[in-house]
């Protein structure tokens, strides 16, 4: 089983997820503009956000990587979850690694999720030696997708897709892709 990383920016801490963590997701989870473009709507649910952490935690007992908690030294224990997952679903950019991010809402803009980002991206690209990041999200999260811009990603509309585990017909089955190349890997840098 691989050693969960812990990564470390100028403010931030992303760690693997403790126990204590599960009420305080819970409550970032309770706020519905945190959840308003996310495909599983039922976070405010406490069981299934605690089931958001059981899955993250599997996923770093597989591959040593995942969704990080984000603490913020002297601000809190837990300002969101930021960090990598494998695609689970089947779909034409995969297989795949994503990057993705969510904050409690108070914790939106100051810049906390580009620089949690941009030390995920890092990682997968100079620890993990990845290839290519991918992110999505529905078209109208237009601040997820600022972060996506702000750290490099570019979308490419023909890339865009139906999540596959949404239902038809669902405002949030559309969903844009943006795509990242391991700078050490592109001909192009
Ligand atoms: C998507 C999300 C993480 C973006 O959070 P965010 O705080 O806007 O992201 P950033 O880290 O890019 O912050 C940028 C903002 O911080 C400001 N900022 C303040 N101090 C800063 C600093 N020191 N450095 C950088 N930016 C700073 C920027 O000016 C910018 O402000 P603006 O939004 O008014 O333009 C957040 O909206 C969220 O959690 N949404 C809900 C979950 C979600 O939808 N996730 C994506 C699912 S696909």
């Amino acid at each position: 089983m691989p050693e969960p990383y812990t990564l470390r920016t100028e403010r931030l801490i992303l760690r693997p997820w403790r126990d204590s963590d599960f009420p305080l997701l819970a409550e970032i989870h309770s706020d519905p503009r945190v959840v308003e473009f996310l495909s599983r709507p039922a976070l405010a649910n406490r069981a299934e956000s605690d089931a958001v952490i059981e899955r993250i935690r599997a996923h770093f007992a597989e591959h040593g990587y995942g969704f990080w908690a984000v603490e913020a030294p002297g601000v809190s224990e837990l300002v969101g979850s930021i960090g990598l997952s494998n695609i689970p679903f089947q779909a034409h950019f995969a297989p795949a690694v994503e990057i993705g991010w969510r904050l409690a809402s108070r914790y939106w803009g100051q810049g906390y999720a580009v620089e949690a980002a941009k030390a995920s991206l890092d990682f997968a690209f100079n620890t993990l030696g990845l290839d290519e990041i991918v992110a999505f999200t529905a078209p109208a999260n237009t601040r997820s997708q600022a972060v996506m811009q702000r750290i490099g990603m570019t979308r490419n509309p023909l890339d865009d897709f139906d999540h596959p585990s949404v239902a038809e017909g669902h405002p949030l089955r559309r969903q844009v892709l943006y795509r990242i190349k391991n700078p050490a890997n592109d001909p192009k840098v």
